[in-house]
């Protein structure tokens, strides 16, 4: 029953994967504001999703809080670049650079989530925990706005 849980998220991951070569190859600056309002449309629901239900449930088992904590200050991470990349015109040079940057930041995440994430999720979720997580998770999901989540999302109490 994991399996669900971690297929779906690395569905997700993998969407966001392709939004982000779409972005990167993208020269037109017009085309390159729709790129990035795809990427955000992937980005945002998942990782607000991911505040509400499973980064909950590791931080309330004591051997998985560090890693729940450390992702969700990731994701705040990712909101800060995110923000500042959507303030910076797509005509401007720098523009490149902060997509790569935020691309960076988001595969260290990914890589962090599918191995010490996935691993907490097996050693401290029972299955019917997980898979209740994954019902949440897609709920979430479906009724999040693309909206950054200010005083939303699970920030881990900080
Ligand atoms: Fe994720
Ligand atoms: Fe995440």
């Amino acid at each position: 029953m994991y399996e669900d849980l971690f297929e779906t998220l690395r569905g997700d991951h993998h969407d966001i994967k392709d939004s982000f070569q779409r972005l990167r190859l993208e020269k037109d600056p017009s085309e390159r504001v729709k790129r990035l309002y795809e990427l955000e449309t992937k980005l945002l629901p998942h990782m607000i999703a991911e505040e509400r239900t499973l980064y909950p449930a590791l931080h309330e088992k004591e051997e998985a809080r560090d890693d729940a904590l450390e992702a969700a200050a990731e994701h705040n991470a990712v909101r800060l670049v995110l923000r500042d990349l959507a303030e910076t015109p797509a005509n401007e040079e720098i523009f490149s650079a902060k997509v790569k940057v935020l691309e960076e930041m988001v595969e260290h995440h990914v890589h962090e989530e599918e191995s010490a994430i996935f691993d907490n999720v097996r050693r401290s979720l029972g299955s019917s925990e997980a898979a209740e997580i994954l019902k949440r998770f897609r709920d979430e999901k479906v009724n999040t706005p693309c909206q950054p989540a200010e005083g939303k999302g699970w920030h881990g109490g900080y």
